[in-house]
């Protein structure tokens, strides 16, 4: 019989589908020496009874406790890791003086390592202990602190794709807070790409750099053309900031005379591993060329209820065959949990269908056809988010990593409000999806390794 790893006892849910939550109830989940997850065994077949006599007495052997449950661990799509020094604060101005009053001025700090260290160490624990095992990082354009966040992820176990961020432009950019010049920022970016690979080598779940200009009006058309090159030429990820406010959409009209999605990609800068925050402002035919493209969208729906004052369309874009995933967008969201941002995208896709003018008829007060359910917010958080980084992660399913979180939903402290033993597995995951707490996650797991538990 093959050698398992580890092997799981438990129930899972799963997304298979933006629709579809798969449940496996009492499943057995055997993982191989790489964390991948190798086979998964139903109680009914003949394998389950040989299995769980081999293992069950053995170390590897994990069976959840009654009132458990197996969950994908998150994927935050977009992150500003640097930013976790301000969550919380400064969210009462529009986005252009955010980003001049408080956030560059904090990013410049980062080229102290110990500051770096600090702030870093503490939102990757952070955002492990919210269950994200996967997350697409912007870093600052400190080439080392860029480095160090890496390595930070590589040594906690997580998953991070890390972009050294690049703002080259002087007049787009402050003057303390800024690449020295465009050069430099694309030697600093090719470096630092070289660097991440090398260290990948030495982790068993992965870090990715990831390329990453910090929006149009932060870069010159040589950065922006230079980025899409290093791109093609190592294969990387891309991020960037697209269509997010009024102000920064209208920049780029006057610049390019056109739309951000068709300004980054005249770079070279949409590819399939391109995954692009916010999109509050796309028309028709964007959505279009994000779909051809492979084009993802990391959707911020707590942040887009501040600097944009818009929700956009998900079932609409998912229509179209544009992947989505979710993203706390620390700090313009101020919330580390994707569970919060998995509740604020249903609420927020339903006032969009329903308007939120009551003076309004109801036909004319939203957009219809826009809620979505939580099924499809936690397949954002999950599946959708492994699909738009075109990595096996963010389901339970064979040949995809053991990355999860296990609910506990009978903590004393945090119990949630299951009464029946026998309560209708549906309605277990609708309460971990709503009133699930940081407390509840009792182990965080990255392929195969134990990397969080309380
Ligand atoms: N646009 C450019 N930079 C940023 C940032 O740090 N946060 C958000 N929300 N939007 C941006
Ligand atoms: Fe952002």
């Amino acid at each position: 019989m093959t050698e398992y790893m580890q092997i799981f006892l438990g129930t899972s849910f799963s997304s298979k589908s933006p629709k579809e939550i798969q449940i496996l109830k009492d499943h057995l989940y055997c993982i191989n020496t790489d964390g991948m997850i190798e086979k998964i065994v139903s109680p009914e077949e003949p394998d389950y009874q040989t299995l769980l006599a081999t293992y069950q007495d053995q170390d590897n052997f994990h069976r959840l406790a009654e009132g458990q449950y197996f969950l994908p661990g998150f994927i935050d799509l977009h992150v500003h890791a640097p930013q976790w020094a301000q969550s919380g604060t400064a969210l009462d101005i529009p986005l252009y003086d955010w980003l001049n009053t408080y956030t560059f001025p904090l990013e410049s700090k980062f080229s102290d390592l110990d500051f770096a260290k600090k702030v870093y160490s503490d939102v990757v624990d952070t955002l492990l202990a919210n269950g994200t095992t996967t997350a697409l990082y912007f870093a600052t354009v400190h080439k080392e602190a860029s480095l160090l966040l890496a390595q930070i992820c590589a040594d906690k176990g997580q998953r991070g794709l890390v972009g050294k961020v690049v703002m080259d432009d002087p007049q787009g950019n402050p003057e303390n807070y800024r690449d020295t010049d465009t050069d430099t920022a694309l030697k600093d970016t090719e470096e630092f790409i070289l660097a991440v690979k090398e260290l990948a080598k030495s982790t068993k779940q992965g870090v990715y750099p990831v390329v990453t200009p910090r929006f149009i009006p932060s870069c010159t058309n040589e950065a922006l053309q230079g980025l899409g090159d290093l791109a093609a030429k190592y294969d990387t990820h891309i991020q960037s900031h697209c269509s997010e406010s009024d102000w920064a959409h209208g920049y780029v009209q006057e610049r390019f005379q056109k739309n951000d999605a068709f300004a980054l990609h005249d770079f070279g800068l949409l590819r399939d591993k391109s995954v692009m925050a916010h999109c509050n402002f796309l028309e028709e035919e964007d959505v279009e060329l994000f779909a051809e493209t492979g084009t993802a969208i990391a959707h911020c729906p707590i942040s887009n209820a501040y600097f944009a004052n818009s929700v956009i369309p998900i079932a609409h874009f998912h229509s179209k065959g544009v992947e989505i995933g979710l993203g706390s967008d620390i700090s313009g969201g101020f919330s580390p949990s994707l569970f919060d941002n998995i509740r604020q995208a249903v609420m927020s896709s339903r006032m969009l269908e329903d308007g939120v003018n009551p003076s309004l008829p109801a036909q004319e007060r939203g957009l219809l056809g826009s809620r979505i359910k939580i099924d499809e917010a936690f397949y954002l958080a999950t599946a959708g988010g492994g699909k738009s980084l075109s990595l096996p992660i963010g389901r339970i399913l064979e040949g995809y990593t053991w990355d999860v979180q296990i609910i506990d939903t009978k903590l004393p402290s945090a119990r949630l409000p299951i009464f029946d033993g026998n309560e209708d597995l549906e309605d277990v995951f609708q309460k971990m999806m709503y009133l699930a707490r940081p407390e509840n996650i009792r182990e965080v797991w990255v392929q195969g390794e134990k990397v969080h538990s309380r």
